[in-house]
């Protein structure tokens, strides 16, 4: 009301990718908060978000409208259109960009590493060339733990080592990214980045209205899993087994993508604290580690159904075991995971039953 007696524009948050998975949980967790006073603005090129014939936004978007009673404004842009972005921060007065937009599917990143690097860096580059024509100097990026490349210890914590041993063209877009944000920061202090490097997320909206769709036969094991047990797919290959694991299986740190969401929120509080600037490097995990075998038995217990599974050989550029060190989301963000492994596999459960075919009729 005071903006529109005012004829001022509403201060806003710029969502790239925000019509994916991580991006729509995080718009969800702004909107459901009562005191939260942004405008949401979403700019997404649907290339991993379906929109449904003759609608104007993405269906997680309208659904995420739908419970919030709240209006998201979406634009339909490639983050490497350098026009197309600038026109939508010439619209609203962006304080502040979540940015998540990027391919991220790890086996198509080695097929076509060209196509990641124009997605993921010279995006993020162009992004970038468009808030500082727009004085906006506040990022949250979305990295990932891939960054650590293969551990030297466990658990990791945000001083190991990035950059070695990345096994994935994808995973070295966001080392790349790392860095050129680093060079940023030190070319200007109005500079503030804070890279969330996630673990593994997994998980729905409670609701079971908004969840993870990804196009195809899903790479990652709890999608995977999922569709095993709605009868999408007749059984999971558990790719290796003799590692020096508890039970030979692959170890993870999985983290419920409405925590990884919340993290998000307290992350953008971080800029009206005095004296922070430059590039913060926060790892967003729980701290613990399940087995392939573990999260399996969880899912059976979650969903009451049995989960067909053939032991296979281990998967290429694979990991025996990571888990992440939390103690800085902890201290700087005052932020700490709370929901269980039987939480995400309930919570997916329910997306999947409930939407067999994702955000597809
Ligand atoms: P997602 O594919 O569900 O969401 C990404 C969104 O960005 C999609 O809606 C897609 O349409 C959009 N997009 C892609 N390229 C674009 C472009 N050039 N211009 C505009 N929009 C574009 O992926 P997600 O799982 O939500 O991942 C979000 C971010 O988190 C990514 O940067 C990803 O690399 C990072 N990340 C994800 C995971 C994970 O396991 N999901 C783990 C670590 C890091
Ligand atoms: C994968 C990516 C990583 C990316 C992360 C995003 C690879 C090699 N790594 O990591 O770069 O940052 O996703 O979350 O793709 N598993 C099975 N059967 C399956 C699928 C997975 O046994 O069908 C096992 C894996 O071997 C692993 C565990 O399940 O031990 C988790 O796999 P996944 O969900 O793909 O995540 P990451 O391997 O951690």
């Amino acid at each position: 009301m005071f903006y529109v007696l005012f004829n001022c524009k509403m201060p806003a948050i710029l969502v790239t990718g925000g019509a994916g998975y991580v991006g729509s949980h995080t718009v969800m967790a702004m909107l459901e908060k009562s005191d939260f006073e942004y405008e949401i603005v979403v700019v997404d090129n649907l290339s991993n978000a379906y929109r449904a014939k003759g609608e104007k936004k993405p269906v997680a978007l309208l659904r995420i409208e739908e419970m919030t009673g709240k209006t998201i404004q979406f634009y339909e842009v490639d983050i490497r259109d350098k026009q197309g972005l600038s026109n939508v921060f010439g619209k609203h007065d962006v304080q502040c960009v979540i940015h998540f937009a990027a391919l991220k599917a790890v086996g198509e990143s080695v097929e076509k590493p060209l196509e990641y690097c124009q997605a993921n860096i010279t995006g993020t580059c162009t992004l970038f060339e468009v808030m500082r024509d727009h004085s906006v100097y506040n990022l949250i990026y979305s990295s990932s733990c891939t960054v650590y490349g293969e551990p030297e210890k466990l658990p990791l914590d945000e001083n190991h080592p990035t950059g070695r041993g990345i096994s994935s063209p994808y995973g070295r877009t966001k080392y790349f990214c790392e860095e050129i944000m680093k060079d940023l920061c030190a070319s200007d202090p109005k500079w503030k980045i804070i890279s969330l490097r996630y673990f593994n997320p997994v998980g729905a909206h409670p609701s079971g209205r908004i969840g993870e769709d990804p196009n195809g036969i899903p790479n990652n094991l709890m999608p995977f899993i999922a569709q095993v047990a709605v009868g999408r797919l007749p059984e999971l290959k558990v790719f290796g087994t003799d590692y020096p694991t508890i039970d030979g299986t692959g170890v993870r740190d999985y983290i419920h993508v409405v925590d990884l969401a919340d993290g998000h929120v307290k992350a953008l509080q971080l800029f009206h604290r005095n004296g922070f600037s430059g590039f913060c490097p926060i790892n967003l995990g729980t701290g613990t580690g399940y087995s392939v075998y573990q999260v399996i038995s969880a899912f059976e217990k979650a969903s009451n159904r049995p989960i067909p599974f053939v032991p296979s050989p281990r998967r290429a550029g694979d990991l025996a075991a990571n888990w992440a060190e939390p103690a800085a989301a902890s201290q700087l963000l005052a932020w700490n995971a709370t929901r269980s492994l039987a939480q995400m596999c309930g919570d997916v459960w329910r997306w999947q039953s409930g939407n067999p075919n994702g955000y597809r009729e």
